[in-house]
C-alpha cells in the first residue's frame, strides 16, 4: 500500500511519499521537500530524524525490544558468543560451523600488532586517558594498512581490514591500560578465546602466571554481546557521517571511539562508577543526590538514567542487572556501591521527576558494577564498551558504503548577524 503525507505551508499543499519498515515503522520522506518548497526541517540532535534506512539493528523504545539482524538480545546474549555476534552484525546471518570459524582463526592470526605501534605509545603520557590512546591507535593502522585507505576499491581488502581491527582492538585496549600502569605489555595469543585474551594481556604481569577464570571471560563476553550494536546512536551516526565522505574504515571508527568517549554516552559507564563512589564517600544519602538530579539550577543529572529512544525500560539494563547479581555471588565480591546503585534505583523508580520523563536505568548503570567486580579499572570501562560497539560500527559502516549513501551534510537555519562591513581594526 502506498499513502503519502500532505504538508501544508501558508496555505500551499505539499505531498511527500511515506517509507514503511518491516516492523510497519512509518517516516516521512523529506529528500524532495526542499527542492519543492525552499523549506528545511529544524530538528534539534536529531531527535526525531530518520538518517538511513538499515537492515541490522531494530528496537522499539517504548516496547523495550531490541533485535541484531532480528535476533532478540537475550537469546543472543544468553547462547551466542561476541565474534558470533560480530559475525552476525557484519555479514547479516548467523555463521555456520565452517564460517565461524574461519573467522575466529582469522581474527586470532592478526592480534599481533606492528612494534612500531610500540613507539606511539610511548610517546603518550602514562596518565593520558585510554580512550584517547585507543582512538589514536585505531586510527594509526591507516598509516599501517595504506590498501585500507580506499574501501571502494576492493571488498576483499575491506574484508580484511574488518578482521584486522577486531583482532588488533584488543592488543590496543590492554597495551592502553599497561601503558597506563607503567608496565611492559603483554603480546597476544595465549588463549584462542577473544575476552580470555584481552583478559591475559591486560592483567598479566612480568614472572607471575595469570589464569582467567571461565566466569570473568564469559561475562565479559556477555557484556561486549549487549553493547554489539545500538541502530543511529550518537558514536555510530558519528562512525556512518565520518564513513560517507569515503574515509577509510579505521578512520571512521576511530571518529566513533571519541563521539563514544562523552559522558551523556559511552563514558557513562565511567561516570556511574565515580557519581556511586561520590554518593558513598559523602555518606550515601541517596535522597540529596536525587535532589541535585532534579533541580534544574544543579548540574547534576542522575549518570545512568535516561534514554534518548527508550521511554519504558532498557532491555540490555535488565539482562546485566541480573549478570551483576550473578558475577559478585560467583566471584563471591561484596560491593557496598551495588547496593547505594540499588537504591538509587528504587527511588528513582518511584520518583514523580523520573517517571513523568520516563527515566529508567540504562545499560551503563549496571555495567560498571560487574566491570569492576571483574577487576576492570574504571579508566578502562568506556574502552570496554568501544570493543563491544565495534562490530556494530563495522556492520553499520558497510551497510552506508554497500549502499553507496551520499556524503552526511546536514542543513541549518542561520540566525547570526545580517551582513555588515569590515571595519579597520584601529576604528573597532
Ligand atoms: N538525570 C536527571 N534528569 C534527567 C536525566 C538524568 N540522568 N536525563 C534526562 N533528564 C531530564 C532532563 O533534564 C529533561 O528534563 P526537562 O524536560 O525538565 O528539561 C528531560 O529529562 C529530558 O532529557 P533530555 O536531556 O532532553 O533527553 P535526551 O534524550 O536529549 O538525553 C540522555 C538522553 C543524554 C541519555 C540523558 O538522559 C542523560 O544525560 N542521561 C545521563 C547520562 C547517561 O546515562 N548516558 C548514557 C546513555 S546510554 C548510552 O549512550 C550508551
Amino acid at each position: 500500500m502506498s499513502i503519502n503525507a500532505e504538508i501544508k505551508v501558508n496555505g500551499k499543499s505539499y505531498e511527500l511519499p511515506v517509507v514503511e519498515g518491516t516492523e510497519k515503522e512509518i517516516a516521512i520522506d523529506i529528500g524532495k521537500f526542499r527542492s519543492a518548497s525552499g523549506l528545511i526541517t529544524l530538528d534539534f540532535g536529531f531527535k526525531n530524524t530518520g538518517s538511513t534506512k538499515s537492515a541490522i539493528t531494530f528496537l522499539d523504545g517504548e516496547k523495550g525490544i531490541l533485535r541484531y539482524r532480528g535476533y532478540p538480545i537475550d537469546q543472543l546474549a544468553e547462547k551466542s558468543s561476541f565474534l558470533e555476534v560480530a559475525y552476525l552484525l557484519i555479514f547479516g546471518s548467523l555463521p555456520v560451523k565452517d564460517e565461524l570459524e574461519n573467522f575466529q582463526e582469522s581474527i586470532y592470526e592478526h592480534t599481533l600488532v606492528h612494534e612500531d605501534i610500540k613507539k606511539i605509545l610511548d610517546g603518550f603520557p602514562s596518565n593520558a586517558h585510554p580512550m584517547g590512546v585507543l582512538s589514536s591507535l585505531i586510527c594509526s593502522l591507516t598509516a599501517f594498512y595504506p590498501e585500507s585507505l580506499d574501501p571502494s576499491s576492493s571488498w576483499k581488502d575491506v574484508n580484511l581490514s574488518i578482521n584486522r581491527i577486531i583482532a588488533k582492538i584488543t592488543t590496543f585496549a590492554a597495551w592502553a591500560h599497561k601503558h597506563q600502569q607503567g608496565h611492559p605489555v603483554n603480546y597476544p595469543g595465549k588463549y584462542e578465546d577473544y575476552t580470555a585474551d584481552l583478559l591475559h594481556m591486560m592483567f598479566k604481569l612480568p614472572g607471575k602466571e595469570y589464569e582467567v577464570k571461565p566466569v570473568v571471560s564469559r561475562a565479559l563476553d556477555q557484556l561486549l554481546i549487549l553493547h554489539a550494536d545500538h541502530e543511529q546512536n550518537c558514536s555510530t551516526s558519528t562512525v556512518r557521517i565520518v564513513g560517507s565522505s569515503h574515509a577509510s574504515m579505521y578512520a571512521s571508527v576511530s571518529a566513533g571511539i571519541n563521539a563514544l568517549w562523552g559522558p551523556l554516552h559511552g563514558g557513562a559507564n565511567q561516570a556511574v562508577i565515580e557519581m556511586l563512589e561520590a554518593i558513598k564517600a559523602d555518606g550515601g544519602d541517596t535522597d540529596k543526590w536525587m535532589a541535585k538530579a532534579k533541580d534544574k539550577d544543579d548540574p547534576f543529572r542522575l549518570m545512568g538514567f535516561g534514554h534518548r529512544v527508550y521511554k519504558n525500560f532498557d532491555p540490555r539494563a535488565n539482562i546485566i542487572k541480573v549478570a551483576a547479581d550473578e558475577v559478585l555471588e560467583a566471584l563471591g565480591v561484596d560491593d557496598p556501591i551495588l547496593e547505594i546503585a540499588k537504591g538509587l534505583e528504587e527511588v528513582a523508580l518511584r520518583d514523580d521527576y523520573f517517571v513523568e520523563r520516563k527515566l529508567y536505568p540504562n545499560v551503563d548503570f549496571y555495567s560498571g558494577i560487574i566491570y569492576r567486580a571483574l577487576g576492570i579499572p574504571t579508566e578502562m570501562f568506556t574502552v570496554m564498551f568501544a570493543i563491544g560497539r565495534l562490530p556494530g560500527w563495522i556492520a553499520q559502516w558497510k551497510e552506508m558504503r554497500e549502499n553507496k549513501e551520499p556524503i552526511g551534510r546536514p542543513r541549518q537555519i542561520y540566525i547570526g548577524e545580517n551582513e555588515r562591513d569590515y571595519v579597520a581594526i584601529d576604528q573597532r
